[in-house]
């Protein structure tokens, strides 16, 4: 049984989304709290097992590379300052290797995770996107690396979105069910309004065979006129079996402003040090919104 050790992080897009803010600053780098939410993905890779990760960055994404550099300045300053506790949370994880890459055209996601083939070469395994953090009590990607071990098989993470939300997403066309995993008829990239073919949505994490890459191979153009991971799964379907897994966990959508705003404020209510005073002030503006409502 070959190990799942290996995990592609795309990080390469322009961060549309959110400008003005991510006009000089990668949107990976903005925080949910306290912490970047790329953190939170590699924190979910190491707590799964793998040991290597490559980042596939562009233009404009140094600060990723900083950020998980070692700052010795930084260090001798917190010991000398004696504050541990914050030197604890800037230290680089000792149980993973990060490696980088650039995408020097943004051609869409597929090709972002072709820009990495080499670093993969003959061996299965995981992608995950930052603009999805998922909360669960076993890692995410770990559920999927658990059903690869079961079936030897290319797995996506899938959960149902609402049906009106279904052109956002990569959705499948499921087959059979057994226990929360799915054989997949097709795959298809943000169907057109009214047409999908059902609402499991694709949500960011894959493990995914070799053999991927002589589809991505090709750098078809599809949805959105960019190389799409998805048309190159839908091809890798027919050739040899990619399963769909629904995972449990809350998913979090740090990829839009809504789905931020929400996450930073969940984040905050988990926080020992923040609960109560953040609590005491949603009490405090939900109650303005509802007497200015009358
Ligand atoms: C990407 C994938 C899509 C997936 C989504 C999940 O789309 O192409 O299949 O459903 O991530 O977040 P993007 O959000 O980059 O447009």
């Amino acid at each position: 049984m070959t190990k799942i050790k290996k995990a592609i992080i795309p990080a390469a897009g322009l961060g549309t989304r959110f400008l003005p803010a991510t006009k000089a600053m990668p949107k990976e780098m903005l925080p949910i709290v306290d912490r970047p939410t790329i953190e939170y993905i590699v924190e979910e890779a190491v707590n799964s097992g793998i040991e290597d990760i490559i980042i596939v960055t562009g233009k404009g994404k140094r600060a990723i590379e900083d950020h998980f550099d070692y700052s010795l300045e930084l260090e001798e300053n917190l010991v000398k300052k004696e504050k541990f506790d914050l030197l604890d949370k800037i230290k680089k994880s000792a149980n993973v290797e990060i490696h980088y890459i650039r995408q020097k055209q943004p051609k869409g996601l597929g090709h972002a995770i072709w820009c990495a083939r080499k670093f993969i070469g003959n061996e299965p395994f995981a992608v995950l996107l930052g603009d999805d953090i998922v909360k669960s009590e076993k890692p995410c990607l770990r559920q999927l690396i658990d059903q690869f071990e079961e079936t030897n098989s290319s797995i996506i993470g899938v959960q149902r979105v609402p049906d009106e939300d279904t052109h956002r997403y990569g959705i499948i066309d499921p087959l059979e069910k057994s226990d929360r995993r799915y054989q997949v008829k097709n795959f298809v990239e943000k169907p057109e309004k009214g047409t999908a073919p059902s609402n499991l949505a694709i949500i960011g994490r894959y493990i995914l065979t070799p053999e991927i890459f002589d589809f991505l191979d090709k750098q078809q153009i599809g949805a959105g006129g960019e190389v799409q991971l998805t048309d190159a799964i839908e091809q890798l379907n027919q050739f040899q079996r990619v399963f769909a897994y629904e995972f449990t966990g809350k998913r979090y959508d740090v990829g839009e402003k809504l789905g931020f705003i929400q996450t930073t404020i969940e984040f905050g209510l988990n926080r020992e040090d923040l609960r109560g005073p953040l609590e005491d002030y949603l009490k405090e503006i939900t109650k303005n919104i509802n007497q200015s409502k009358v």
